[in-house]
């Protein structure tokens, strides 16, 4: 079993800066429920983020779209209740801050009163300018997201890598200097090329933690499910599985199965 030991003080946004700094590595995994968060909170995880990926893996959806503000709150408070030292980032679902600012506001000031979360996630650079700081204003931390934005995938048509393209490129550097100088602590970049990752998080001074983005950012992210073998359906050549509680849980499960049908279960030790 691997055991890691980290330092138990709270994670706060400010240490993932001097964490960058130092040169130390950032890990962040999803979470979206009590159990979970517990135990990859024990594991001393730096960041949970409740993302909407919530949206396809609690729920089955086939996108992050349908979730709604009050579904993500419902997982963002599960989670807090669960954990005593990461930084917890909920992201906020499609629809709540794309509109206009104020809805922006209101949307982030919910996800912060009812869930007692760190900060919020959101997706875009400077088409979402105004909401951004307008949320930064009322003094609540942002981590931007660049990249593959699941958010816009009905824009984009396919989940391929991103910012293969030149201009592309350039509009992602653009963007994350912006994300950065609006005052974003900390940004997600997904899905684009690997060189391009480091060229940015080289630049920055905000910590970049990347998922399918290489090794050259200041920390990586994937998703719970994914990442412990959960699906697996899903598997992009960025995801590396540290478990596979598939086929775990579909013996276990099995097993069960077989020992009610024979009787074995319960024995006379297992009633009262
Ligand atoms: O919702 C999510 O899980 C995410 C990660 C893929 C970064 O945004």
């Amino acid at each position: 079993m691997s055991v890691h030991t980290p330092n138990t003080r709270k994670v706060t946004t400010h240490r993932l800066i001097e964490m960058k700094r130092r040169g130390e590595k950032i890990s962040m995994l999803t979470a979206y429920d009590y159990s979970m968060a517990t135990l990859i909170d024990k594991a001393g995880i730096d960041v949970i983020l409740v993302g909407d990926s919530a949206s396809n893996v609690m729920a089955g959806n086939v996108t992050t779209l349908p979730i709604t503000l009050d579904q993500m709150i419902y997982h963002g408070k599960s989670v807090m209740r669960a954990v005593n030292r990461a930084l917890v980032v909920v992201d906020m679902p499609f629809g709540t801050y794309q509109g206009n600012s104020k809805e922006a506001l209101a949307s982030a000031i919910r996800i912060m009163k009812e869930t007692h979360a760190d900060c919020v996630k959101m997706e875009g650079g400077a088409e979402i300018r105004e909401s951004i700081e307008r949320i930064l204003c009322a003094g609540i931390p942002v981590m931007g997201h660049l990249g593959l934005t699941p958010q816009s995938i009905n824009k984009f048509g396919t989940y391929t890598v991103r910012a293969k393209e030149e201009a592309e490129a350039q509009k992602l550097i653009e963007d994350a200097r912006l994300l950065q100088e609006i005052g974003c602590f900390a940004l997600v970049l997904e899905k684009i090329p690997a060189d391009l990752a480091k060229r940015v998080a080289e630049e920055l001074t905000i910590p970049v933690i990347g998922i399918g983005a290489g090794a050259g950012v200041d920390g990586q992210v994937l998703v719970m499910h994914d990442m412990l073998g959960i699906n697996k359906d899903f598997s992009p050549r960025f995801l590396r599985r540290y478990a596979n509680l598939h086929d775990v849980i579909i013996d276990a499960v099995g097993n069960y199965i077989n020992d009610v049908k024979s009787e074995d279960f319960p024995n006379e030790s297992e009633q009262y």
